[in-house]
């Protein structure tokens, strides 16, 4: 390319930004009319960092038609070390080699964000080992798939070091915006102004074969507006016609400039470049290299040594294929289809080169979606099924609709929900076969459901039940019915549908539809109070088939591993919940990831560890809102709410309950609204509002007054519920409640809920006046404890058994359980309740201070018997006679609600309170 003339300011920016490269993540975009230098500048910048010694991978995508998905991407990882993509988990390296490499894909297809999560790691990878460059050109075509993938990485390389420089053209629309992924101080961009006459100067006398006179080259830079491209054009063309007119061609007619150059060249010239453009991969294997030898001649294009035919300017291959006719573009795509090797690209050329409707040609452009999809190109797959429909003669219904069906779908998948949407709306239009009107409406309502359209989803499913006829479709809407009717608080009806889908899909012999249906069964009867059905969901797991395209979060694994959760078996829920979540991330479906977040940090607050359950809540939220997921975003941000109750974050807590509940109301998902129920109570009672605490939860416990209490881990606030409704003075209120959750509890044996129902019997009991039962009922409860494993819990009733413990005036037995409350709490990192704790343990030791704390003397005396002196000796160090000792001892036992000297021992070490 020659040296960079002018461009100071530029080439000062482009050495602060490798420099910063080195330690963060830094994205420099230069931006600019076309021709104005923007290569030029990027490729002195690549050149640089290699010199400095960063890694670099490059791509320049072209502005052709027939552009290969995922091209650039492949471009970007064709120079990473073979080790690199070696070490990558298998489904990532799978997805590499097949998508980017294009090895022979076998039978599964790797999905987009296989490919996107691979790419990350690999730049992760190639980060740690060194400084690395990131390096696009001409971002405005990057194919849809590449920036998708690239922005994926984007966004996540946060704390990963390294620089991205891309270079784009100003005014056209681009499909990667670091500006919009990423914040500002990241992401800079760099805005290429006109050249100055000097630096022109150096260029034209470079690059024409003759210098142009001073008074011409100051025309031709102020005609040009300091463009070098259009400088050089304008000058080639003073020069063609041998003398300076008074008028310069203007410069918004490049191209027929261009174009009007490539006219004065040979006929077979002018073929050849046509079929150079047309090409993703031009080489002389198939263009014609002699008949080549004029255009390079002119610099307009350059031949390899390895024969590939590269356009001096991206313009140029434009200007070649822009200004053929449609004719002439689609004879050269005829040919190179006859001569492609590869089934896709053979496609590509035949969507091209057809211009009406034929059987034939339709299906060959079909088996090259095929073969797109298998590599993971869903989005080229789908543009292709769509081309093969309308090239569909017009007798073939059958297959317009099948392929107008398939190019859909292949939209959904590939991310495009819009364009689904839209082919499917227009397929309905028409009066279909019943049997393909099911199928465009179970995919409406799967797109509804993706889009968290549950009222919607609802209607097209049932409306897809009235025309399907076929088992296995017949399996899916009432797979989808369940799950939706879930998500609205239709526990009942979520397992009707179940139930059906099972029955269908057995019919149907579907084994992954058999697996999923099971899996719905156990939870959905489960939620209905059914209990646990152990068989059906080993059956489930047994019978999970992975290659099934159907949502994450309907998986059997991740279905049986919630499961596990709600029955209180946190080692198995943690194992099963952690291996789908290292799946989902092999495989980069963070859609998926999300929910399984969400169970694993809910897990994490119930076993305790609320660090993590904190950490993997604020994770789940950021992947919810990366794929847009709004409902499970909505439910995300309640159990971050949770976990803030628990470490007593008031202020946190509130604010995303209330931003979780906004969009609740909106979306309707049922469970979030447990979840925010649950949240509100914790807080509140550790501050000692129950007012507040039961205005949370009222509504649902009203729910369950009426409808009774099916499962009871389900409703997981109701102790606090509870808690809260006695505290404000209703415990007869509460006590058919507390009753239930007791009875529920034994009957279907969830630790729980006998633990938490024996606790708030316990308050009730208390309530009422019941000292005596109140003490048995949470010894009951804390007898639980250890087979419950939940230290919270465990923390909770040792603060209702103190209280009991100092009504009954067992000062000690009740400072002994607030404490232990307290150093539980603060082992757990529950701020609020740790106080809350610390501050009943100190009424306790205050009113003895008050009234019964021991004196200094008896302390004296205490100590002293305590280190096992015999009461004479401690009469004769202290100065009084032996009964006065005894009588000061006698009193120490009473303050201290203890029985022997042994016990002194104990009380007198840990250090009883003093009156002073
Ligand atoms: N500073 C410079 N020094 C020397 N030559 C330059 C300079 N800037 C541009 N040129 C020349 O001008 C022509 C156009 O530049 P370049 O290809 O970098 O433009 P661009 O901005 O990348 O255009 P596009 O938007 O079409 O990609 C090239 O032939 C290039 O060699
Ligand atoms: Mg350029």
């Amino acid at each position: 390319m020659g040296d960079v003339l002018g461009r100071e300011r530029e080439l000062a920016r482009r050495a602060q930004f490798l420099a910063e490269a080195r330690v963060g993540l830094r994205v420099l975009t230069l931006e600019g009319e076309a021709g104005i230098g923007k290569t030029t500048v990027w490729d002195a910048a690549v050149a640089d960092a290699r010199q400095a010694g960063f890694r670099v991978l490059s791509a320049r995508p072209a502005e052709t038609e027939a552009k290969l998905e995922l091209s650039a991407v492949a471009d970007l990882v064709e120079t990473v070390p073979p080790a690199v993509v070696a070490s990558l988990p298998a489904p990532q390296r799978h997805a590499v080699e097949v998508a980017l490499l294009r090895s022979d894909p076998g039978e599964d297809a790797p999905g987009a964000r296989t490919i996107a999560t691979a790419v990350r790691g690999i730049l992760e990878t190639l980060a740690a080992a060194g400084p690395l460059l990131v390096a696009v050109d001409d971002v405005q075509w990057l194919d849809r798939a590449s920036a998708t993938v690239l922005g994926f990485a984007l966004r996540r390389l946060g704390g990963t070091p390294g620089g991205w420089l891309l270079a784009r053209r100003a005014g056209l629309p681009t499909l990667l915006a670091p500006e919009r992924l990423l914040g500002n101080g990241v992401a800079d961009t760099l805005t290429l102004g006109p050249l100055d006459v000097q630096a022109m100067h150096g260029l034209l006398t470079a690059r024409l074969d003759r210098p142009l006179a001073r008074p011409a080259l100051v025309r031709v830079h102020q005609t040009a507006g300091g463009n070098p491209l259009y400088a050089l054009e304008i000058a080639r063309e003073l020069q063609r016609a041998d003398a300076v007119g008074p008028v310069l061609p203007a410069p918004a007619h490049l191209r027929d400039l261009v174009a009007r150059r490539v006219r004065s060249l040979p006929p077979a010239t002018r073929e050849a470049l046509l079929t150079a453009a047309a090409m993703p991969v031009p080489t002389t294997a198939v263009v014609d290299a002699e008949a080549l030898a004029p255009a390079e001649d002119e610099e307009i294009v350059t031949v390899g040594p390895d024969g590939q035919v590269t356009f001096r300017h991206p313009l140029y291959a434009s200007a070649v294929y822009g200004t053929a006719s449609l004719r002439r573009r689609r004879v050269v795509h005829a040919r190179l289809a006859s001569l492609a090797a590869d089934e896709e690209e053979r496609a590509q050329h035949l969507a091209a080169a057809t211009a009406t409707p034929e059987g034939a040609i339709a299906a060959r452009i079909e088996a090259g979606a095929a073969r797109a999809r298998r590599r993971g190109a869903w989005g080229a797959a789908a543009a292709l099924l769509e081309r093969a429909r309308e090239l569909t003669p017009d007798d073939d219904r059958g297959a317009a609709c099948r392929r107008g069906l398939a190019a859909a779908e292949h939209h959904a998948h590939a991310g495009d929900r819009v364009r689904a949407r839209e082919l499917l709306e227009a397929l309905d239009a028409g009066g279909l076969a019943p049997a393909v009107r099911a199928r465009a409406l179970v995919l409406l309502g799967q797109i509804a459901i993706n889009d968290d359209k549950f009222d919607e989803a609802r209607r097209v499913l049932a409306s897809a039940l009235e025309h399907a006829g076929d088992a296995r479709t017949l399996t899916e809407i009432e797979v989808g019915l369940a799950y939706v009717c879930a998500n609205q608080w239709d526990f009942a009806g979520a397992a009707a549908h179940s139930h059906r889908a099972l029955a269908l899909a057995e019919r149907a012999g579907v084994r992954g539809l058999v697996a999923i249906a099971l899996g719905f069964c156990a939870m959905y009867d489960f939620l209905c109070g059914g209990g646990a059905d152990r068989e059906k969901a080993e059956r489930a797991l047994a019978l999970e088939d992975p290659e099934l395209v159907m949502p994450g979060n309907w998986s059997p694994s991740t279905v049986v591993g919630a499961l596990a959760l709600y029955l209180g078996r946190y080692d198995e829920a943690r194992a099963r919940l952690r291996a789908v979540w290292e799946h989902a991330s092999a495989v980069g479906d963070e859609s998926d990831l999300a929910f399984v977040v969400l169970w694993l940090s809910w897990l994490e607050v119930r076993a305790g560890d609320l660090a993590e359950a904190g950490r993997l809540a604020r994770e789940g939220a950021a992947l919810a809102s990366l794929t847009g997921s709004t409902s499970i975003h909505a439910w995300l941000l309640a159990q971050q709410a949770l976990v803030h109750a628990h470490t007593g974050d008031a202020e946190a807590t509130r604010r995303l309950c209330e931003e979780s509940w906004v969009a609740v109301a909106h979306f309707g998902n049922a469970l979030s609204g447990i979840w925010i129920a649950a949240a509100n109570p914790v807080l509140e009672l550790s501050l000692g509002s129950a007012e507040a605490a039961w205005r949370a939860c009222e509504p649902l416990v009203r729910g369950l007054e009426r409808e009774g209490l099916g499962e009871p881990v389900v409703a997981f606030f109701l102790g606090d519920a509870l808690e809260a409704l006695i505290a404000i003075g209703e415990a007869e209120r509460a006590a058919p409640l507390v009753e239930a959750l007791s009875d529920r509890g034994r009957e279907l044996d969830r630790a729980w809920a006998i633990a938490v129902g024996a606790r708030c019997r316990a308050l009730l009991l208390a309530a009422r006046g019941d000292l005596d039962a109140a003490a048995e009922a949470v010894e009951r409860a804390l007898a639980e404890q250890p087979r419950l494993g939940m230290p919270f819990e465990h923390a909770r009733t040792l603060l209702v058994a103190g209280a009991i413990a100092r009504r009954r005036r067992r000062r000690s037995a009740a400072k002994a359980a607030f404490e232990r409350a307290e150093a539980l709490f603060a082992e757990l990192g529950a701020e609020l309740w740790r106080a809350r704790a610390a501050e009943e343990a100190g009424r306790v030791g205050l009113r003895r201070g008050a009234g019964d704390a021991v004196t200094a003397t008896e302390r004296r005396v205490a100590e002293l018997a305590a280190q096992g002196r015999t009461n004479r000796e401690i009469a004769g160090t202290l100065h009084m006679s032996p009964k006065t000792v005894e009588a000061h001892l006698a009193r120490v036992y009473r303050k201290l609600e203890i029985a022997s000297r042994a016990e002194l021992g104990a009380r007198m070490a840990v250090g009883a309170p003093v009156q002073t």
